[in-house]
């Protein structure tokens, strides 16, 4: 078959890895890519966004699947335009997708299908919303409607933060048009972690428990970032866990969705906080996580094609029934390497070194986001990889226990250098210890 995987990130790239593998691929296509994506897939020059370019060519080369990685084409319809000429892909529709899209729509799904979550209320207005920070006192959660990069949800410690989060939402419109309505909710106390699960709106198979880590610093300080770094399984989903996640958020998330005439089709992302009354959910992704993928991806042992064209064909009974996704018992650490000055400005164009040394490494595999291929003609010894980005690797390392995982991925981490390269190096740290289940 031929595939198309939409995105350029580590999380396509572990995507594609691993589509690779599967007996029905004859070629994969990657749009636009990124360097190392390059070792097992042709990478077309079109932006993710350009749904009528990605249509055009999914025509021209008689594409049989193509898989979006980014919530920005999701947003933006890419499933519903493929639909419309009969093209088979594996995403949910303008839709579904606006479970992330949009935050008050996630929200008060939510509080219909009874879901656990955080208490919350919707504001339009700025003075109104900051005087429900008054009245409710901190600390709170203030969060953008619409997408903004991961950067529309402000954890406020007292009430000035909180209200200075509103001004810079509303009223200074730090995301646009996202920000025209908020939502003011409760702070949750907990540890996090992500559930990815497949599903064609009839049918749910999950993926492997995982859990990232969005500061920039060692501890959780600093910054968030798109992700530093993420392990499976999470120790503290155990099986009780995972099964009332769920009962009570993914299964009532999907037959609510179903209620309003909305089938979701394709990954569907429960961002979870594990409090003292049980887990609660934080947020829906309508996609596969970044960096979750990189850990989970590796630990999946049947054929991943074979389930994204179940989910999109609708017949994903037919895998549950062949005894669901097989999963390799032990634990899998991905660190990401970053440029230096990340999550700000940082260079480009720093050459990697290491990476060959590296893949001679045992249960280690190196995924690629912020790279591009730098190769001299006729000379294949010559191929170089230059950092184009903010988070450049996903090194990833397979072991029994967390704590071997960990140990694995960063002795390869060691031997990958560029210019300003960073990482977090507790990695998994909170987890280690404990066996996976
Ligand atoms: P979201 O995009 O809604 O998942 O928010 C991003 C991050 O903000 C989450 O991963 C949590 O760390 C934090 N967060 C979001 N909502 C809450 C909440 N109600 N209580 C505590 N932390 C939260
Ligand atoms: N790792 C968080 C996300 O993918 O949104």
């Amino acid at each position: 078959m031929r595939i198309l995987v939409v995105g350029s990130g580590g999380r396509e790239h572990a995507l594609i890895w691993k589509i690779a593998q599967s007996k029905l691929t004859e070629k994969i296509f990657c749009a636009p890519g990124n360097g190392g994506i390059s070792q097992q897939a042709e990478c077309v020059d079109i932006k993710a966004e350009d749904i009528p370019g990605l249509l055009e060519f999914a025509r021209k080369e008689k594409i049989d699947l193509t898989v979006v990685g980014p919530e920005g084409p999701l947003r933006g319809g890419i499933a519903d335009a493929f639909n419309n000429y009969g093209l088979s892909i594996f995403g949910p529709d303008k839709k579904a997708a606006q479970l992330e899209a949009s935050k008050i729509f996630a929200k008060e799904l939510m509080a219909k299908y009874g879901v656990p979550t955080a208490d919350f209320k919707v504001f339009d207005n700025a003075d109104a919303a900051k005087r429900y920070i008054e009245s409710k006192g901190a600390p709170c959660v203030v969060k953008a409607d619409g997408l903004a990069q991961g950067k529309g949800v402000i954890v406020a410690k007292n009430v000035d933060e909180a209200k200075a989060a509103v001004t810079s939402i509303m009223q200074e419109k730090a995301f646009g048009e996202a920000g025209n309505r908020i939502i003011v909710e409760e702070c949750l106390r907990g540890e996090e972690a992500s559930i990815i699960v497949l599903t064609d709106s009839r049918e749910v198979v999950p993926l492997a428990s995982s859990q990232d880590h969005k500061r920039i610093f060692d501890g959780d300080e600093g910054p968030n970032t798109g992700g530093m770094g993420a392990y499976s399984p999470a120790p503290a989903v155990t099986g009780a866990v995972f099964k009332e996640i769920l009962e009570k958020i993914v299964y009532r998330a999907i037959d609510g969705l179903s209620k309003e005439g909305i089938n979701y089709k394709g990954a569907l992302y429960a961002g979870v906080m594990l409090t003292k009354e049980g887990p609660k959910a934080l947020e829906f992704n309508a996609r596969f996580g970044d960096p979750e993928t990189q850990a989970i991806v590796p630990r999946y042992k049947t054929d991943l094609l074979e389930a994204m064209l179940a989910v999109s064909g609708q017949n994903l009974r037919k895998v549950v029934k062949a005894g669901g996704l097989k999963w390799d018992s032990r634990a899998c650490v991905s660190v990401v390497c970053a440029s230096g000055g990340y999550p700000g400005k940082y260079e480009k164009g720093k050459e990697i070194s290491g990476l060959e040394e590296v893949a001679k490494m045992q249960d280690v595999v190196v995924f690629h986001a912020g790279t591009k291929k730098s190769q001299v003609t006729g000379h294949r010894s010559q191929v170089k990889y230059l950092t184009s980005g903010g988070r450049v690797l996903g090194v990833t390392g397979l072991g029994n226990t967390i704590a071997a995982a960990i140990e694995t991925v960063y002795r390869a981490v060691e031997k990958i250098h560029f210019e300003g390269m960073q990482y977090r190096r507790d990695i998994g740290a909170k987890a280690s210890g404990a066996r996976p289940s």
